[in-house]
């Protein structure tokens, strides 16, 4: 076993494969903030209680799994939150519709509530099977009971985890040799962190980022989009970025990178319009270029042997494919002041609908097979994307539909083309376990209800995307009614734009509190949003909540799914009050909370100091946040505001401030800075006891 950094251990069997996670990645391991986790000096897993094999599939291993252990992480996982028992293939697909492990962004990393992590280091089609099989012979001495045998269905072949100690075994294909990596708690939490901070540490996105995104409807053209940009300022409705669809290119499908003339004549004028606006501008693409694309003959041959929608696949794995789109990126968008690009299609075909994408035979000449390809892809294509925006000195944020191992500290949020709210709460609660940020965004709604609903998820998630390529006249536009495609929101077309507006705001006012939890997950590896059980892993009634999840280090969010009025919430250990009405509750309990339309059920940490800032419109490199500090409890915790210009990278370098908030109930607040930013992005106007 080899030290890799503090809590950190490598296991290697045989001799690993050329091209992995680990021997291709670009972020540095943070070994300082590493140092600040306690560490017992000791691998959580033992050598010799692992069993490594070579079989002719490629390898077989094996690691221990007690029988009160639960298990979590494999990435995305859009249908389960709790492994214990079941088989994940870690393989890349588009539409992700059953719970065998497929996913936008599956990571062969999982972690356990006794306090520790797992990563095995390979781009192949890995399968886990977790704890879900006995080794022959092992069910020999068990006392069988004299239960009748079922009849249905489900006695007969329900979902049934193996009792007692058993084991993860996971199956590599192809592979001669292999690094395993383990990451030391002692709590679940802690493993995180380090396999984050092992990935370089989670991003910081720019303050804009936080704010409200609009992806506007795939037919607008470019008076469309000056007409709702105009409106939202008009009606003081907050919107940060502006998104732009396919159409504004000559070819889509695969891309040619050419803005084009007829529907969007003279763009530069329009950006500039949307610039003075204060509008950030985000531009769709997927990274097949079309033959009419000035960067095709370049990237021809540094390209896959398949074509896809008769384009190229650049092999990103080659610095030289890498800069020639990265540089074309830099010199026609991001100088040109686009904030960033919507990674499209950058995962695997679906395997259910078409199979539009490369196969897994490809070759590349990195030397990287199709198979690999997939599940790198992602990655490499937001490391691509990110670089012209590192040159330049300014922070990105934006979506990707496939991301992978080791991707913490990229500026990328997943989304995806399924649309069941419940997933895509369960996305949220998930992601968190392996280094990911997900969107339960909003593109449709089937009634007003369900878009408020939508709404409420998604302002109190990692980002507040509203993907509205597909709602031609959304409820915040006032022209052109009668194109509403629900009938609903024509009516009620301004109490429903009001509401809306009002949960635009909430987000807006979460702002600071939010961008310090993304500071914890920059400097700590602390995911922003994660599961309940991650910060409370003994407590059985958190193992399988797949529909409430932490948001910061202090609040608890049960969203609420249309047609439902009311909902049940558990509120875990310690002392909890409702963000809206301030009500009391004891933890370790359920509840069931029914609250009105406009709300949705969150609640705060007794002794929390909940800086909630006055809503802006949006956030320009300008902004100075005026913030009331709610007085949660009469012993609040100190809370740490973090602050920084919000869009350089200095403070990589040590540029930003602590800005400590602390009440004190016979003096009241106190304000108290350190570092060396010299500017002010926060001032506290009041104080507020509830
Ligand atoms: C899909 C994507 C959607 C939208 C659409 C436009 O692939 O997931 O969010 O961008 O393309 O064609």
């Amino acid at each position: 076993m080899e030290v890799v950094a503090n809590g950190i251990w490598k296991y290697r069997y045989g001799i690993p494969e050329k091209h992995t996670p680990v021997s291709l990645r670009t972020t540095e391991i943070k070994k300082d903030s590493l140092q600040h986790i306690k560490s017992m000096g000791k691998s959580p897993i033992l050598k010799e209680d692992i069993s490594i094999k070579k079989t002719l599939r490629g390898v077989l291993i094996e690691l221990p799994l007690k029988a009160e252990e639960q298990i979590y992480g494999f990435g995305l996982q859009l249908h389960s939150v709790n492994q214990t028992g079941r088989k994940k293939v870690i393989r890349v697909n588009s539409d992700p519709v059953a719970d065998t492990g497929d996913s936008h962004a599956p990571v062969p990393f999982y972690v356990s509530n006794a306090g520790y992590g797992v990563f095995i280091d390979t781009l192949r089609y890995a399968t886990f099977y977790v704890g879900s099989n006995l080794r022959k012979g092992k069910s020999e001495t068990k006392k069988f009971d004299e239960k009748k045998i079922g009849t249905s269905e489900i006695e007969l072949y329900g979902y049934q985890i193996a009792e007692g100690d058993r084991n993860v075994i996971v199956d590599v294909p192809f592979v001669e040799g292999i690094d395993i990596y383990l990451f030391e708690g002692p709590n679940m939490r802690e493993a995180v962190q380090r396999y984050n901070l092992f990935s370089g540490g989670g991003v910081l996105p720019p303050a804009w980022g936080l704010g409200m995104w609009y992806r506007a409807y795939s037919a607008a053209e470019r008076e469309d989009i000056e007409r709702l940009a105009e409106t939202f300022r008009n009606d003081h409705i907050p919107v940060d970025v502006f998104g732009i669809e396919p159409g504004w290119q000559t070819k889509a499908y695969s891309c040619s990178f050419i803005w084009d003339n007829n529907r969007f004549p003279e763009h530069e004028q329009m950006l500039k319009g949307l610039y003075d606006k204060q509008y950030r501008v985000n531009l769709w693409e997927h990274l097949f270029v079309h033959p009419t694309s000035p960067i095709y003959p370049p990237l021809k041959h540094l390209s896959g042997d398949y074509e896809v929608w008769e384009g190229l696949v650049p092999d990103l794995a080659m610095k030289e494919a890498k800069d020639i789109f990265a540089n074309y990126h830099l010199e026609q968008f991001v100088e040109k002041g686009i904030s960033g690009f919507k990674l499209d299609e950058c995962d695997n075909s679906d395997f259910v609908h078409s199979s539009w994408s490369f196969p897994e035979v490809s070759q590349f000449p990195s030397g990287l097979d199709g198979e690999q390809m997939h599940n790198l892809l992602g990655n490499l294509y937001q490391e691509t994307i990110n670089q012209p925006f590192k040159q330049i000195g300014k922070r990105t944020l934006s979506q990707v539909r496939s991301s992978g191992a080791l991707a913490s500290s990229y500026p990328f949020v997943l989304y995806s083309d399924l649309y069941d709210h419940k997933v895509f709460v369960r996305g949220v609660v998930n992601a968190g376990f392996s280094g990911l940020l997900w969107v339960p965004e909003v593109r449709q709604a089937s009634s007003s209800e369900d878009l408020i609903r939508r709404i409420q998820t998604v302002i109190f998630s990692p980002h507040a995307l509203l993907n509205c390529w597909r709602i031609p006249n959304p409820p915040w536009m006032q022209v052109d009614r009668e194109k509403n495609i629900n009938g609903e929101f024509h009516e009620n077309f301004e109490h429903i734009r009001d509401i809306c507006k009002r949960l635009f705001e909430i987000r807006m006012s979460l702002i600071p509190y939010l961008y310090a939890s993304f500071a914890n997950y920059y400097f700590k590896g602390i995911p922003p949003f994660r599961a309940l059980v991650m910060d409370y892993p003994n407590d059985p009634n958190t193992y399988d909540i797949d529909d409430q999840y932490m948001m910061g280090e202090s609040i608890v969010v049960a969203p609420l799914i249309t047609g439902e009025t009311s909902r049940c919430v558990y509120l875990p250990k310690g002392n909890w009050r409702d963000f809206w009405t301030h009500e009391h509750y004891e933890g370790e309990k359920t509840y069931r909370i029914t609250p009105d339309l406009e709300r949705v059920p969150v609640f705060v940490k007794e002794n929390t100091l909940l800086p909630l800032a006055k809503p802006v419109q949006y956030i320009s490199d300008e902004t100075v946040f005026a913030l009331n500090v709610k007085v949660f409890g009469d012993a609040p915790e100190e809370m740490h505001l973090f602050e920084d210009d919000g869009i350089s990278y200095d403070f990589e370098k040590g540029v930003y401030n602590k800005v400590s908030l602390s009440w004190d109930p016979k003096s009241n607040g106190t304000v108290h800075r350190t570092g060396n930013y010299s500017g002010k992005r926060y001032q506290i106007i009041s104080w507020e006891k509830v």
